[in-house]
């Protein structure tokens, strides 16, 4: 479904919900200038994801995972919340949504107004940097400094462990307690809407099925077909911000 017979149908569903859990992905940030991973030209038609094994056994993977880095701050940096983040942070606030679970980590949610409370990040945040061994926090600026200047890769001052941005990369363990969260949210929801993800990557994509299997209604709206359009009960295949915002009337 696409168009305006597609926000109708979104609107139904939302004014329907008593709880709803929104899912987002890759595709709720590409209005942002910031490209997803598997829809036309995204990243990994052009990378090849640099597996945490990898990362931590090789100095050469950890220099090309911080070029990666920095070579796509510039658009992290200007990159400002879309009308698909703004929809999103107006079902927080009116108390219709408890939480966004989000894969992203562009902490572009946060921008758009939610609380840090209320954004459950599944996949880590790539907007500071932390020690993998003792977790002390790092700021991607004075870490920068130092790669640009001699190509130097970063360390904990305190234990001396490998320092990496705080994403959850292929291979590396789930954050425990958001996961937690992020079942709670769904196991709360009687509407679980999936926003831009191509729900490829367990365990996140997991989440839908567990609110399928509690009795909630999906809603999946992406660009392209996914692996779970079958599963949902309402299936949008258009952009967020159009479908989204013209659900729930805001410019
Ligand atoms: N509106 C709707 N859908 C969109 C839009 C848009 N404006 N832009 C892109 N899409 C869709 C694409 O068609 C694609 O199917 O969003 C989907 C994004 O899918 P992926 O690129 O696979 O991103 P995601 O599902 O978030 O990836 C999950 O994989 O690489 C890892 O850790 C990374 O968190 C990421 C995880
Ligand atoms: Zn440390």
């Amino acid at each position: 479904m696409q168009g305006q017979d597609a926000i109708i149908a979104l609107a139904e569903e939302l004014a329907a919900a008593t709880r709803i859990a929104l899912f987002t992905g890759a595709g709720i940030s590409t209005e942002s200038g910031i490209p997803d991973f598997r829809g036309p030209g995204g990243l990994w038609s052009r990378n090849k994801p640099i597996n945490f094994n990898d990362f931590i056994r090789s100095e050469a993977m950890r220099r090309e995972a911080w070029r990666r880095k920095f070579a796509t701050e510039a658009t992290l940096r200007a990159a400002r919340p879309n009308r698909g983040h703004r929809a999103c942070a107006h079902l927080v606030a009116h108390g219709r949504a408890g939480a966004v679970i989000t894969q992203n980590i562009d902490g572009l949610h946060q921008d758009s107004g939610i609380p840090d409370a209320q954004v459950i990040e599944v996949h880590g945040n790539a907007t500071y940097a932390h020690c993998l061994d003792c977790r002390t926090r790092y700021e991607l600026a004075a870490i920068r400094v130092d790669f640009e200047r001699d190509g130097s890769l970063p360390h904990c001052r305190w234990c001396n462990g490998i320092v990496k941005t705080a994403t959850v990369s292929f291979g590396q363990a789930m954050p425990v307690a958001e996961m937690r969260r992020a079942e709670a949210e769904t196991l709360a929801a009687d509407l679980f809407v999936v926003l831009g993800s191509s729900l490829v990557v367990y365990p996140a994509a997991g989440l839908p099925v567990l609110a399928k299997r509690n009795g909630a209604r999906l809603v999946i709206v992406n660009r392209e077909p996914t692996e779970m359009d079958e599963l949902a009960d309402l299936v949008i295949h258009d952009g967020i911000g159009d479908i989204l915002g013209g659900a729930l009337n805001l410019p």
